[in-house]
């Protein structure tokens, strides 16, 4: 009869003790020489990090487990990790480990050990509606925004007769799904919203613009509001319409 053979662990194939120590080594130098992670790194005991890194490393490998660091959650939770960030992270672990001649295939049970935790280590980044100030802000956006818009010439006539209340609910809704808040608009589509009007590339620029101006007024940065707007540039194509246009799109 064969002997049963011991499965040899990931640990043991690495090289064990002295492999480990040398991999967290050189994965730090490589973090800590990037620059998009080394902010996050600053001010931490780095020594300690590594101990631990290494002892959770030997215990994920199947070597000593003696970890008793804190959970991954909590250990990394307040430090603003982003998804880009982690993947840099993971991607440094495996050039690390290809540098020290790992097999492929051991490499790639590795990134499998690690990528489960993305979701305990990355931190949801506050939405752009977030940021604003979430529904209290939208509301008062909306308010300026509509102020501008029905006081300027080139546009108020749009809006004779049209029940501005519900368009404010339905702006809002509408706002707070685009920047990343509650997703709850049920209108009818931008196409259907607007074909009627026929409204003028300069009419779209200029409600454009009230927009820019109110989140301005609102201390929205340039950033944000770059952000806004390219949530709503692609709109345009439904909304800017001419006779022959709508025609085409069946409307
Ligand atoms: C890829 C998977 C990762 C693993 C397995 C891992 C593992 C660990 C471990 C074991 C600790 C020590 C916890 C403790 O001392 O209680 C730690 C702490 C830390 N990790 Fe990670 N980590 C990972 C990803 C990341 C990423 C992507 C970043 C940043 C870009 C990061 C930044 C830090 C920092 C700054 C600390 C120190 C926290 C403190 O001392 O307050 N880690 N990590
Ligand atoms: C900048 C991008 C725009 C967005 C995101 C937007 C969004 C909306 C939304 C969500 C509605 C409500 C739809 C519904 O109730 O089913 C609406 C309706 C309306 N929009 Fe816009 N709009 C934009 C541009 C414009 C422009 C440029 C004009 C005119 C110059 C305009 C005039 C109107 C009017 C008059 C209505 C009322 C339609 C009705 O009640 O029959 N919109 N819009």
């Amino acid at each position: 009869m064969e002997p049963v053979q011991e499965q040899a662990t990931l640990y043991d194939k690495l090289g064990g003790e002295f492999t480990i120590r040398k991999l967290v080594d050189e994965f730090y130098t490589r973090v800590l020489g990037d620059p998009d992670l080394s902010p996050v790194f600053e001010g931490k005991d780095i020594n300690r990090l590594k101990r631990h890194q290494a002892l959770f490393l030997s215990q994920a490998l199947g070597g000593p487990k003696e970890y008793d660091g804190r959970e991954m959650e909590v250990a990394h939770k307040g430090l603003g990790i982003s998804d880009a960030q982690f993947d840099k992270v993971a991607q440094h672990l495996v050039d690390t480990l290809a540098d020290l001649g790992v097999a492929s295939d051991n490499i790639q049970q590795i990134v499998a050990l690690v990528a489960p935790l993305k979701s305990a280590i990355v931190e949801r980044q506050p939405s752009l509606y977030d940021k604003l100030g979430g529904e209290g802000a939208i509301k008062s956006v909306v308010e300026g925004f509509y102020q501008r818009v029905l006081a300027d010439p080139l546009l108020s006539p749009i809006f004779e007769g049209k029940d501005i209340n519900r368009l404010k609910r339905h702006q809002a809704l509408f706002l707070s799904q685009a920047l990343g808040g509650p997703k709850e608009y049920d209108g009818r589509s931008m196409f259907d919203a607007h074909k009627d009007f026929l409204i003028s590339e300069a009419q779209f620029g200029a409600v454009a613009g009230h927009l820019v101006e109110t989140l301005r007024g609102h201390e929205v940065g340039q950033e944000d509001i770059d952000t806004v707007i390219g949530a709503i540039a692609p709109l345009k194509t439904d909304i800017v319409m001419d006779h022959f246009t709508r025609w085409l799109k069946g409307g």
